[in-house]
C-alpha cells in the first residue's frame, strides 16, 4: 500500500530534493505547490531523476477549501510543510505578507490534520530561532532561543510556538520542528537545485552567479568580526543531507505511537567562514572570484553552528556530505543552468 506524504512547497529548493529522498525510501509524495516561488524546470528535473513525475496539486496552502479536498482524497501518513516565504530583506519591507502566508499556511495544515486525524507533521524551522548565540556558538536544542532579527525569523519562531501550543491541546499529535542551518548545494545529477528569485541574498548562490558572470562581484559583508578570519561563520548543510533528515524525521514520527513534540537541529556541526567558502569555491571550480570587502549587513549573526547530537540519537541521522561536495554540486548546477 502506498504511503502518501503531503509535501507542501514540494516544487521548491528543499522540497524538491526531499521529494527525491522520499521516493527513494518507498514513500509516495504528493506535491502541493502553486509555483509562485518555484520554477517549472524542476518538473523536468524530477522526471529525469525519478523516471516519473510525482503527483502535483497546484493550490495555495492557505486555501482552506482546496486543502480540505486534498485531505478528503488521500489518507496521509504524514505531512512535510515547506511552503513559506523566506527572503529576509523582503520580510522587513512587507511583514504582513510574511505573517499572513507563513502563519496561515501552518494553521491551515494543523487544522486539517485535526479534522482528518492525520498525526505526523514535519515543520521547516530554522536556526534563526537562536538569534545571535550569547556565549557558546555551538547551539543545541536546549540553547536559549533569542529574538530573531526579521519578520521572516519571527514567522519561524511563532510557527514553533503554534506547534507547541497545538501539541499541548492535542497531545496525540506527533510533531517535529527541524531547525535547518544553511542549506546549500544541489542534487548530484544537476537536474534540480536552487532558483534564487532576482538577486540572491544567500552567499553560495551569489558566489556561483558571480563566477558565471550573472553578478559583477561579490561583497563580503564585514571583515572585523571576532572570528578566526574576521568574517561570519555558518554551518552549511548539503541540501541532499537535509532532504534525508526529513525522511528520518518522518520515520521517527511513524514509529512513535504516542504523541510527541521535538525540535531537532539539522546541520553538520562544523562552522565555515565566508572567506573559507570563497577559497573552497576557487579551489574546486578553478575560477578566480571577483570579490571585495564591504560594510557589515545589518542583522547578521556573527557565528553559529549546530550541535547535532540530538539528530543522531533521536533520528539516527548524520550529515554525510562535506562543504566541498556542496560547493562542487552548487557550481555544477550553476553551469547546468547557464547551458539552458
Ligand atoms: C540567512 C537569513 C536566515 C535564513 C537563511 C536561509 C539573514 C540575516 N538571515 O541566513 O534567517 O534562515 O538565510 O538560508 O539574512 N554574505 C556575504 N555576502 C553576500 C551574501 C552573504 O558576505 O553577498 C555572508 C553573510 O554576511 C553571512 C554568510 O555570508 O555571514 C551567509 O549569509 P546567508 O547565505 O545570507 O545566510 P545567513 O545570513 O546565515
Amino acid at each position: 500500500m502506498s504511503k502518501y506524504v503531503l509535501v507542501t512547497g514540494g516544487a521548491g529548493y528543499i522540497g524538491s530534493h526531499t521529494v527525491v529522498a522520499l521516493v527513494e525510501n518507498g514513500y509516495t509524495p504528493i506535491i502541493l505547490d502553486d509555483f509562485r516561488n518555484a520554477n517549472r524546470v524542476v518538473l523536468d528535473g524530477l522526471t529525469k531523476i525519478l523516471g516519473f513525475l510525482p503527483e502535483i496539486i497546484e493550490v495555495d496552502v492557505c486555501d482552506d477549501k482546496a486543502l480540505r479536498a486534498i485531505f478528503q482524497k488521500y489518507s496521509f501518513e504524514g505531512i512535510i510543510h515547506f511552503a513559506a516565504y523566506k527572503a529576509v530583506g523582503e520580510s522587513v519591507q512587507n511583514p504582513l505578507k510574511y505573517y499572513q502566508n507563513n502563519l496561515s499556511g501552518l494553521i491551515n495544515i494543523l487544522n486539517k490534520m485535526l479534522e482528518f486525524g492525520v498525526k505526523n507533521l514535519v515543520f521547516s524551522s530554522s536556526c534563526t530561532v537562536y538569534g545571535e548565540p550569547k556565549e557558546l556558538k555551538e547551539v543545541s536544542e536546549d540553547s536559549p532561543k533569542n529574538l530573531p532579527s526579521s519578520p521572516y525569523g519571527y514567522t519561524k519562531w511563532i510557527g514553533e510556538q503554534i506547534m507547541e501550543d497545538t501539541f499541548l491541546a492535542h497531545p496525540e499529535l506527533c510533531l517535529i520542528n527541524l531547525r535547518y542551518f544553511n542549506p546549500v548545494g544541489a542534487h548530484k545529477s544537476s537536474f534540480i537545485g536552487e532558483f534564487p528569485l532576482g538577486k540572491p541574498s544567500n552567499l553560495l548562490p551569489f558566489v556561483t552567479q558571480t563566477a558565471i558572470g550573472k553578478q559583477d562581484f561579490l561583497t563580503v559583508f564585514g571583515n572585523d568580526y571576532p572570528t578566526r578570519d574576521g568574517t561570519c561563520i555558518r554551518d552549511y548543510i548539503h541540501v541532499m543531507d537535509l532532504a534525508e533528515a526529513h525522511v528520518k524525521a518522518l520515520a521517527f514520527l511513524e514509529d512513535h505511537k504516542k504523541g510527541c513534540l521535538e525540535a531537532v537541529n539539522i546541520g553538520t556541526g562544523k562552522g565555515t567562514s565566508v572567506l573559507e567558502i570563497i577559497s573552497c569555491f576557487e579551489e574546486v571550480s578553478k575560477c578566480k572570484l571577483n570579490w571585495s570587502f564591504g560594510p557589515k549587513r545589518e542583522g547578521d549573526v556573527v557565528e553559529i553552528f549546530a550541535n547535532c547530537d540530538k539528530a543522531s540519537n533521536l533520528l539516527g541521522w548524520k550529515s554525510k556530505l562535506s562543504i566541498n561536495d556542496a560547493v562542487i554540486d552548487a557550481w555544477k548546477w550553476e553551469l547546468f543552468l547557464s547551458e539552458k
